[in-house]
């Protein structure tokens, strides 16, 4: 089926929901173009996000996803894959409610730990127990990430193109 994308398809969740992979075979199977936040805050900075968080701060950090964000939400609709924490910001909720449609790829807090336990790309996750940083940060954010316009929740057993297909029967 030959797709015309009118807004862009951003894709919100928790760290492990699998936002970058499914997004980048959604963009795929659509025709459209492929973006992602964090990889766009990684190149204007020069910098890594542990990195930036280390140097600048978390606020800093906020500010230049919410700037990127706009910005890429303004342009060529796409498949827009976003950090972890940019859909807590109401601000980031607003562009992206004018702009695009927002698909929360949800995931059973055991299964997000799997995935990012053995990763050490995530500053958050970097100090204390990363295990009760994980569970505090799901369960304080599941009432925002439900404010998206679309769920699709992951299961163990499914791979990337069964989560692809998951979300194009929602779109
Ligand atoms: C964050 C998630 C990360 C990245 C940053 C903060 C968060 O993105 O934006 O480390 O607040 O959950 P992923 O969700 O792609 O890991």
């Amino acid at each position: 089926m030959a797709w015309r994308l009118k807004k862009t398809v951003v894709m919100v969740g928790m760290m492990g929901a699998g936002k970058t992979a499914v997004g980048t075979a959604l963009a795929r199977r659509l025709g459209a173009p492929f973006m992602d936040s964090d990889a766009a805050i990684v190149e204007a900075a020069n910098m890594t996000i542990p990195e930036i968080f280390e140097r600048d701060g978390e606020a800093f950090f906020r500010q230049k996803e919410t700037q990127i964000i706009a910005r890429l939400l303004t342009a060529e609709a796409c498949v827009l894959s976003t950090g972890g924490g940019a859909y807590l910001s109401e601000q980031n909720r607003a562009t992206i409610s004018k702009h695009g449609v927002a698909v929360w790829l949800d995931a059973e807090l055991g299964l997000l730990w799997q995935r990012v336990r053995h990763r050490d790309t995530r500053p958050l996750l970097r100090t204390g127990n990363p295990y009760q940083t994980l569970k505090t940060l799901y369960e304080q954010r599941v009432p925002l990430y439900a404010k998206a316009d679309l769920r699709v929740t992951a299961r163990p057993d499914y791979s990337i193109e069964d989560m692809t297909d998951a979300v194009i029967a929602v779109l």
